[in-house]
Order: C-alpha cells, then structure tokens, then sequence
C-alpha cells in the first residue's frame, strides 16, 4: 500500500491515486470535460490571487478554527460529495467521514455513496454530515432520500443545481467509463493490472457484502439491469425556482445550494430560504466554458454576504488557495478531489493525510501573512490580478 505519510503535498496523493487506480477511474475522478479548460481554468484564477503579507506581528498562536452555521470547525473546509469515493475505496465514503470527524470538519455524503447513509452515520466517527441530492428523472423517487436524511440525522441538505444535463466526457466514452460499462482489450487490461483496486476494492465488496458496489440511497426499482440503471440515473432537467421551494418545505434543517454562478442566483436563493450558497463549477465538470468561482465570489458576497453562508470550491489544492479564498468573503472552501485522491490512494488514512496537509499549508501561510486567526482575514490580505502593480 502506497504510505500516505510520505506524501508532501495533495499533487504526492493524486500520483499515489493514479498508480492504485485504473486509467479510467483515475481519469473519471481527475478530469473535467471536453478540453479540460474549465479544470487549468480553476487553477489559473487561483495562482493569479497574491496574499499581502504584513511583518512584525506575533504569530506564535495561531490557528485556523473559525464556524460553519455558528458551529465551530477546527478549519473552514468541508469536504464535497463525490460520487465514486465508495468506488475508489471499499466504503470510501465512512473512511472520508471518519477523516472529516478527525479534521473537525464536515463531511459530505454524495447522492450516488455506495454505501447506506445509515451506515455512514453510524460507522462515521461522529462528526458533522452532510446529505447531497442529485434529482434524476423521478422526481418523487429522488425525493424519497429527503426524509430518510432527516431521519438519519444529516446536518444539511446540499441541492446541486449545476449539473442537470449529461457532462460532455468523451475521455469516459474513450475509456468505456461508460454505464454498462464498455469492456475492451485496452480496459480489461487496464482493470487486470491494477489489481490493488481490483481486489482491495471490488473484490472487498463481493467478499463482505455478497455484490458488487451498488447505489444504497437510490430509490431505484428492484431488479434493473445497468441499462435500466443508466435510464434512472438521466438527471432532471426540469429543475426550476419552484423545485427549490418545494426542498425548502421538505427539510427543515440547512439548506444549502450547490453550483451557482451568478450573483443574482445567489440572492434569489438566499430569497426562497437558503442558508447556504456554494459558488462552484462542480470543479470544472459541469461546463468546459465555465467561469472560475474564485473569480465569482466577490460578486455573491456583496449581494448575499451577512445574509447567508457563502462556500466556493473547484481547484483548492494549496492551504494558501483556501486562505484566498477567506479573503475573498467566503466563509469556508469545499474540497472535493484533494481528499478524493487520498482516500483513493489509502483509505481514511489518505484522506486524512490530504486535510492534514492542507491544515499545514493553511497555518505556515498564516504565519508568513502575520496572522494568527481566520477571523482576522480581509480583503486587505488579497490582491486581485486587476489590481497589481500596486
Ligand atoms: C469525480 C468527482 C465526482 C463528483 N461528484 C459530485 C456529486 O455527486 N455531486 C456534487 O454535487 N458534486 C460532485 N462533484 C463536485 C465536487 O463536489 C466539488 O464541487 C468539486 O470537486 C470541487 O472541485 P475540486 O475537485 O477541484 O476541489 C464531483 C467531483 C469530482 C471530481
């Protein structure tokens, strides 16, 4: 097993994820779509961001703890829904969540986790979840996973509104990454010579559990071929304004909106009730044309900021790409392949590693920036690309 305390830096754990895992999972969780330049896009916006550093202040205690909904955090990050994380590791999504509880930090179960949210609940070390629901083509049937969260005891409800179309992947068509999915010379080859994940994964779920990895909070029809799974799992396009009151309704806890891009979008959700916005471009999947939400978060915290949590995600790799983004008003980041690709390379202990780092990188920029709390951050501490020189 790849030892994951060797890594130095979340590029390290992605490497390690690439040898465990085949071509085209690596590919499916590394990507973006089309040419991948919403992907470099992500990056570029963030490496263009300078912090200003001031000298001369005592840091010698400091720390990154700051809230999320008035409740403490020991750092402002959350990690995302990502679908395979069960695929990636056998019951990749409790050993994120055991990592999470460990970080002090939330955790996100995605709509497709191959394990019962239950199980997650109660296997997960007992740290703040999150639920995310993707609605597919029946509604009523999507909508089945709302009070079972309730009832299982998730924080929030994470609406993600940015991905009702297919994403265009020809690399997954390429790969036969597809559903049924498309057995080749190349991908039967790819899938025997990465035999830590064909057995440490798959095989874990045939042996432990008797099938392979299946959706557990899917209301699906019993019996469905992968024809039949695919056809069910058709996102819903028709999703409107009226949808989201209806989610309001439903769940009286959190709610948070995920993938908007828009300023206006972001007030009009904070109008219907919610009480979290998530300024993201689903990390450069949803559209290849995409801004960066780096770029869009000044413009959603001065419409919604104050009135509601604002979180952006898509390309935070660095502790200092969280920090930019503090300084830029949002009130905490989403990581979604950082710790993907440590709990592909090692389980909890890869996820772990991956939010340690950050944790590290967060405090030693701290440090230079002459800063001793997250609360202390402004917009002094960051400059744009527009307004360099100074
Ligand atoms: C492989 C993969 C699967 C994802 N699955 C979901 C999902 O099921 N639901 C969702 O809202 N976002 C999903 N996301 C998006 C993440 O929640 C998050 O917005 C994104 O990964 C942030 O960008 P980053 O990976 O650069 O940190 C996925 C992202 C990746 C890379």
């Amino acid at each position: 097993m790849s030892d994951p305390a060797k890594a130095l830096n979340i590029e390290d754990l992605r490497r390690m994820a690439k040898r465990r895992l085949t071509r085209g999972l690596f590919e499916f969780c590394d990507r973006g779509s089309e040419d991948d330049v919403a992907l470099r896009h992500n990056r570029e916006a963030l490496e263009r961001i300078k912090l200003r550093s001031r000298v001369l202040n005592d840091t010698s205690s400091r720390h990154t703890g700051s809230e999320i909904f008035g409740t403490p955090v020991d750092m402002p990050v959350v990690i995302g829904p990502t679908g395979p994380a069960g695929f990636v590791w056998y019951r990749g999504e409790t050993e994120l969540a055991r990592a999470a509880a460990k970080a002090g930090i939330p955790f996100t179960v995605a709509s497709t986790a191959n394990t019962p949210m239950e199980d997650i609940v109660a296997n997960g070390g007992g740290g703040r979840l999150w639920y995310h629901l993707y609605v597919w083509r029946d509604m009523e049937a999507s909508l089945k996973a709302v009070p079972r969260a309730e009832a299982a005891g998730f924080e929030a409800l994470v609406l993600t509104v940015d991905s009702t179309v297919p994403y265009n992947r020809e690399f997954d068509v390429r790969n036969g990454v597809t559903m049924p999915v498309r057995l080749t010379a190349r991908n039967v080859a790819d899938i025997v010579t990465h035999p830590r994940w064909l057995f440490g994964t798959v095989g874990r779920y045939v042996m432990a559990d008797g099938h392979m990895p299946r959706y557990h909070n899917i209301d699906m029809p019993p019996g469905l071929t992968s024809t039949g799974i695919r056809d069910f799992l058709f996102k819903n396009d028709m999703l409107d304004w009226e949808f989201l009151k209806r989610i309001r309704d439903m769940w009286p806890r959190k709610l948070v909106l995920k993938g908007v891009l828009h300023a206006e979008d972001a007030a009009r959700a904070v109008e219907h009730g919610v009480d979290c916005v998530v300024i993201s471009n689903h990390g450069g999947i949803a559209s290849d044309a995409a801004l960066a939400p780096i770029d869009v978060l000044p413009s959603v915290v001065r419409e919604v900021g104050g009135k509601a949590t604002v979180i952006v995600d898509s390309g935070f790799r660095r502790g200092s790409d969280i920090l930019k983004g503090l300084a830029l008003g949002a009130d905490a980041v989403i990581v979604g392949r950082a710790t993907l690709y440590g709990v592909a390379a090692a389980g909890e202990a890869g996820a772990s590693r991956a939010l340690q780092i950050l944790h590290d990188e967060m405090r030693r920029t701290m440090g230079v920036m002459g800063l001793t709390s997250v609360a202390d951050i402004t917009r002094e501490h960051v400059v744009t690309p527009d307004e360099y020189p100074l």
